[in-house]
């Protein structure tokens, strides 16, 4: 499977490795062009016991790749895990620009059906929050009924989809599927 990771820290990096290492290519993005030239160096940012193994055996295999390529990697993954950081707000309250700024840079770039993972520490409905920040994008974009909730797997259009298609000048919705896993 193709896995996008959005936000190489501690979270994003150790799961990255470990999805590629179970048998999944991986793109690990961040936007922290220093942490990610580190990696592609084979430098580790961060020390955890035999990550740095795992890292260099799945990059070797071309399991693992790491970049600040936004649209490359909204490109790579049917998953998009976001685990970028969420500090406390003044309020204390967890801080969600990050979450929403990768969000909108999905909606930004999709053109197929992607599954969304809230990977980082967020209250309960921060994925509506998510599938509203891709739709607008995605609707600024012209396309419209993102959001919809589709069924994973292979999608055929049937007789009523292609009826919709030819009267919606912008075109098939990419379906999204914003989920949040349980700790
Ligand atoms: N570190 C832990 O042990 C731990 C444990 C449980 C949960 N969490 C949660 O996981 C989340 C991530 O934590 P962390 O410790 O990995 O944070 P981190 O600060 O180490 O990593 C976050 C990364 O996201 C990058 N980033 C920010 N915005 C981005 C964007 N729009 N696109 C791409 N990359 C972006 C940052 O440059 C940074 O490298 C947080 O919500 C945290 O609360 C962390």
């Amino acid at each position: 499977m193709n896995i996008t990771i959005i936000g190489t820290g501690y979270v994003g990096l150790v799961t990255g490795a470990c999805l590629a290492d179970l048998g999944n290519h991986v793109f690990c993005l961040d936007v922290d062009h220093t942490k990610i030239d580190l990696l592609n160096r084979g430098g580790v940012p961060i020390y955890e016991p035999g990550l740095k193994e795992v890292i260099e055996r799945n990059v070797e295999a071309g399991r693992l790749t790491f970049s600040t390529d936004v649209a490359a990697s909204v490109a790579h993954g049917s998953v998009q895990f976001i685990a970028v950081g969420t500090p406390p707000d003044e309020d204390g309250s967890a801080d969600l620009q990050y979450v929403l700024a990768a969000a909108r840079n999905i909606g930004r770039h999709m053109t197929d059906f992607k599954v969304v993972v809230d990977k980082s520490t967020v209250p309960v409905g921060t994925a509506d929050k998510v599938a509203a920040a891709i739709k607008a994008e995605l609707e600024a974009r012209g396309i419209r009924g993102g959001g919809r909730l589709h069924p994973p797997g292979p999608h055929r259009p049937g007789h009523r989809q292609r009826r919709r298609r030819r009267k919606s000048p912008g075109g098939h919705a990419p379906a999204l599927r914003p989920v949040q896993p349980q700790p």
